[in-house]
């Protein structure tokens, strides 16, 4: 694959079709009040979801910058009370935002047809569909990257201070990982617990759809004996608003 196709539905299989069709037995899931997250494989062809791999890493690899939050030191060694320390959000991931056209990663996501793929009409009609809710037409864009032993702390995604985010939004995330990754797991909590765990690279071309805020991390990403230097996860991500900013 030299370039991504025009529009997004192209890269579907026919029950990727069916969700955007509204369709798909999980359409609207996330409308479940106990609902927030969904991680759907077979609806991205998995022969182009590796091509999209190896574009990705030919291309973009080089015009993402590196995310690095370590563990802050005094978050132990300040702590004058047992058991009272708080963790904030941790990660170390390479990332760049997709939405601003005058940054090198920008020009070369869009020579490569990606910013035109996930700007097309199927694209946010799919995100519509998996959200189950009508979405603002205005959405954000961003490529992350993890390598081996990359990963994302316990954090809620919560932005209180923007007053169209602050009772939810929705994220639909893409992944396609190389061939020499082991495996990464993205784990949730549902009703106060961190009990829920999905794994996110071996299925070519997942979707996972998130209702956020809640609590989730991801782990530190595994590449298969002795190709971490080839192991790597991409995340191809929408954040859209609601339309309807009435329920949580
Ligand atoms: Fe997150």
């Amino acid at each position: 694959m030299r370039r991504f196709p025009a529009e997004f539905a192209d890269l579907l299989t026919p029950r990727g079709e069916t969700l955007l069709a509204g369709r798909h037995a999980e359409s609207g899931a996330l409308t479940n009040p106990r609902t927030r997250f969904l991680a759907l494989g077979g609806l991205i062809d998995p022969k182009q979801a590796r091509a999209v791999a190896l574009l990705l890493e030919k291309s973009l690899l080089a015009h993402l910058r590196e995310m690095a939050q370590p563990i802050p030191p005094e978050t132990i060694w300040e702590e004058t009370r047992n058991y009272a320390e708080q963790l904030p959000k941790t990660m170390r991931q390479r990332t760049t935002h997709l939405d601003n056209p005058r940054s090198a990663a920008f020009r070369v996501a869009q020579d490569i047809g990606l910013i035109a793929c996930l700007r097309s009409d199927s694209y946010r009609a799919f995100a519509a569909a998996l959200a189950g809710r009508a979405l603002k037409k205005k959405y954000g864009l961003q490529a992350i990257a993890y390598a081996t032993g990359d990963y994302a702390g316990p954090h809620t995604d919560h932005h209180p201070e923007e007053s169209d985010a602050a009772r939810g939004y929705f994220d639909m995330h893409l992944s396609f990982a190389t061939a020499a990754v082991r495996d990464q797991y993205l784990v949730y909590a549902r009703t106060g617990h961190f009990t829920e765990m999905v794994e996110v690279t071996q299925t070519p071309g997942l979707v996972t759809a998130y209702r956020l805020p809640f609590w989730h991390y991801t782990t530190p990403l595994r590449a298969k004996p002795k190709q971490d230097a080839k192991a790597r996860r991409w995340v191809l991500l929408g954040t859209f608003l609601f339309a309807d900013q009435g329920a949580r």
